[in-house]
This record gives C-alpha cells, sequence and structure tokens, in this order.
C-alpha cells in the first residue's frame, strides 16, 4: 500500500455508475446472521497465537522470490486445494531494481465453469527491506490478516456453495432467489509484489497486480450460453468476467476507518455498512468492545475524490469495478516493524470476518443451513433491481480514466 493519493475526474469516474451490477441483495433474516455467524468460529483462524490459525502460518517475511514465500504460498494453494477450488498459480519473471525477481499469483476459484465471478483480494508479499532487523518485517495488517480472512471465509461459504449449486442443479430455486447470482462464482486473489522493492513507482510496485490484469485483459474466452448479461457485441475477456473486484489491504488493527472510494460500488459500500449495522444490532458483534462503526458515513466523502495506490490499479484502469476495502489513515504501525500480531485486534479481526461473511453470503444467494426452507423469502432491501440493457454492459471500452500523478504526500 502506499500513501500518495491518484485523483481523477468525478465525471469519469460516474460513467462507471451504470455498469453491470447494481441490483438488490436478499437480506439474511437474524436468526440466519446467527446461523453464520456460529458455522465455524470466527476469531480462531485470525489468532496469531494460536499455532494452527491461518494467520499464524502467513505472518513471517515473506517478500517475493525467497522460500518464505514459497512456504506461505504453499500454504494458501494446499488450504484451497483442500477444499477441491480450482488453484492457478500465475508465475512470472519481472525485472526490479534488485534485478529479475520470480512472482506468482494465486487464483482460486469455487467453480472454474461459472460465467461470472466476485473477486475477493489482498496481496500476500510482506515488504521486502534489505538489511536486519527491518527484514523481519512481517506486514500483519499488510496483509497477512486479510489473507488469512480469506481463506477462512472460503472455507465458510463453501458448503454453502454447494448447496446453492444443488438448488440451481435440482431447479430448486426460489422465486426470489436472485438469478444473476447464482450465475457468479467466488473467486480469491492472493496477488504476490504488490510492494515496491525501493521507492514505489509505476514500475517499482503491484507486480502481480498489474501482470494478472494485463493478462486477463488479452485471454478471450469462448462464448458462453449464460454470459447473458454481457452484451454479445463486446468480446469477453477473462478480465469482463469479473462483476466486482473487491481488494483488502491494512486490515487488523484496532478502530479502522474505511471510505467508499468510487459511485459505481457505493451500493457494495452500503451492502458492508449494512451487513455491520445488522450484525451490531442482532448482539453478534458488540459495540462496547469494537466502537464506532468501520465506516465513514458516505455522505462526508462524496466530494473525495483521491484514492489509494494499490492492487486495483491495473484493474480499474481497464474498467473493472472495484470495492476497495482500506483502513485510512493507514494503521500507525505502517511499513515498520511494529506492524506485527501485537497490532492486531482479535474482536475487530472477527467483526471483519463477520461482516464478508454476511456479504458475500448475501451477494451471492447463499442460505446458511438451518434458515433454509421454512423461512420466509428474504425481503429485499435497496432499490429494485437495475434493469440491464447492453448499453449499459460493454464496460470493456467504456472506462479508462486518465491519471493525474499528484504527489500530495501525506
Ligand atoms: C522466514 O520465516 C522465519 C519464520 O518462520 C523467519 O524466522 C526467517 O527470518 C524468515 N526468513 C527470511 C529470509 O526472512
Ligand atoms: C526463479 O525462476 C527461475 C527460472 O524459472 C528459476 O531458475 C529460479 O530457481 C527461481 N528462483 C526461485 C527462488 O524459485
Amino acid at each position: 500500500m502506499f500513501r500518495w493519493l491518484l485523483i481523477w475526474s468525478f465525471f469519469t469516474l460516474s460513467l462507471a455508475a451504470s455498469l453491470l451490477g447494481e441490483r438488490a441483495l436478499p437480506a439474511l433474516s437474524s436468526s440466519a446472521l446467527t446461523d453464520l455467524a456460529k458455522m465455524r468460529d470466527s476469531s480462531k483462524n485470525l489468532d496469531a497465537s494460536d499455532p494452527h490459525s491461518h494467520l499464524q502460518k502467513i505472518l513471517i517475511p515473506r517478500p517475493p522470490d525467497t522460500e518464505n514465500s514459497t512456504l506461505v504460498r504453499n500454504y494458501i494453494v494446499s488450504t484451497l486445494r483442500n477444499l477441491k477450488w480450482h488453484i492457478e498459480e500465475d508465475s512470472f519473471i519481472e525485472s526490479t531494481p534488485y534485478g529479475p525477481k520470480n512472482f506468482t499469483n494465486v487464483i482460486a476459484t469455487k467453480d472454474p465453469e461459472a460465467p461470472r465471478r466476485v473477486v475477493l483480494s489482498a496481496h500476500f508479499d510482506s515488504k521486502y527491506f534489505p538489511f536486519f532487523p527491518q527484514n523481519q518485517f512481517v506486514g500483519a495488517t499488510d496483509s497477512a490478516a486479510s489473507c488469512a480472512m480469506m481463506l477462512d471465509i472460503a472455507e465458510t461459504l463453501d458448503p454453502l456453495l454447494d448447496a446453492r449449486a444443488k438448488r440451481i442443479e435440482e431447479g430448486d430455486l426460489d422465486p426470489e432467489e436472485d438469478e444473476d447470482a447464482a450465475e457468479t462464482t467466488l473467486q480469491l486473489i492472493f496477488f504476490d509484489g504488490e510492494e515496491a522493492f525501493r521507492v514505489w513507482s509505476d514500475i517499482d510496485s503491484i507486480y502481480g497486480a498489474r501482470h494478472l490484469a494485463e493478462t486477463w485483459a488479452a485471454a478471450y474466452l469462448p462464448p458462453h450460453p449464460k454470459r447473458r448479461l454481457l452484451s454479445p457485441s463486446t468480446p469477453t475477456t477473462q478480465l469482463s468476467t469479473i462483476e466486482h473486484l473487491v481488494l483488502l489491504d491494512l486490515l487488523g488493527a484496532a478502530h479502522p476507518l474505511v471510505r467508499s472510494y468510487f459511485p459505481d460500488t457505493a451500493w457494495l459500500f452500503d451492502a458492508l455498512v449494512d451487513a455491520e449495522t445488522r450484525l451490531r444490532t442482532a448482539g453478534i458483534l458488540d459495540a462496547a468492545v469494537l466502537g464506532r462503526s468501520f465506516f465513514r458515513p458516505r455522505s462526508a466523502t462524496d466530494n473525495s475524490l483521491g484514492y489509494m495506490g494499490d492492487d486495483h490499479l491495473p484493474f480499474l484502469r481497464r474498467g473493472v469495478s472495484v470495492l476497495h476495502v482500506i483502513a485510512e489513515p493507514f494503521p500507525s504501525v505502517w511499513h515498520t516493524l511494529g506492524d506485527d500480531a501485537t497490532v492486531l485486534d482479535l474482536p475487530t479481526l472477527r467483526a471483519w470476518n463477520l461482516i464478508f461473511r454476511v456479504f458475500f453470503a448475501e451477494y451471492l444467494g447463499l442460505r446458511p443451513e438451518s434458515s433454509k426452507r421454512d423461512e420466509p423469502s428474504p425481503s429485499k432491501r435497496h432499490a429494485p433491481p437495475v434493469k440491464k440493457s447492453d448499453s449499459e454492459l460493454t464496460r470493456d471500452s467504456a472506462f479508462i480514466p486518465e491519471l493525474q500523478n499528484t504527489d500530495c504526500e501525506s
């Protein structure tokens, strides 16, 4: 993560507002929220003091092209292979200020045959420092905690995704059930090489994200009978099958503040806020422990046009719809040895984990086990579903914002 703000015009951004996406999400009932919270322990894998937690396995120095990086990557891959997710390891060599380095992104997909996917992502590398003791930097918030959470979310939602696939196969979709959601799978991306080796620049940063976005933009796909939301006249690439890219970064410290950066995903930001509110109201999250909401009220940020340099940029520039979930201001320990297990707050991590469980369960039309059939249809919230016309769907060409590199380092 990087502190400069890149700024572009609001008018360019608002072009993206009508693209594929906004729809009513079915809200889980409060008993379903409770079920989702209870399905699996929501703290265990995020507890750095537990030697069996996902976090513990990731929380080591892991700059690109090191043995530790391979260890962490193999751990991520084997965890997701256990779930039988489809794994792609996207390896490439790129020159860096320290010569050519190997990088490997990990992409894990629940159903690789699905016509569309919603992506949950974070970077798994830690920042390289040449000398001791800085080279022991483990990047707890940057972004080990997010990676551990992604693994836990995959494990939690996996059986619910299986149950949804079964409902679809048996033609047993609730009439209220969002057909759009039924064609969307969950994909995780663990980016390598997010951090600059020396000083953040266009060529020394986000190595993995740049490589993947470029590769996918050029990967044309055969027509898919179910890819009905994409205009037939728009060539389909791997990139265009991403409905939304959700990028997590710098999460895990207490009292985060996250803002909405992009008008076209403001509705998804609102869905996160709404999930948090309902979890607090249901008593599943304890406001007395957590303090105020994790989210800045959206109206107060509407005229903030800046955003962070991060892994989403190469996707955003190619028209992918992005929800950037990053604590801002950054944790005070950012890029220091202090960004270790001691800065992580377990109740905060548990809260993030539950917020994302709810968010993705609702996005994907999942039903936590015991809340299945005998409940009334989930109520719709937000606006009525947006009608998707062809003109709204030609997003590959629609949105190429102009970046102005304004040096407002904070
Ligand atoms: C690899 O990780 C271990 C912790 O498991 C750490 O002690 C060691 O310093 C790391 N190696 C490098 C080269 O950073
Ligand atoms: C990096 O890739 C090269 C070429 O594939 C390989 O020879 C080398 O062993 C790799 N380095 C590491 C650390 O894996």
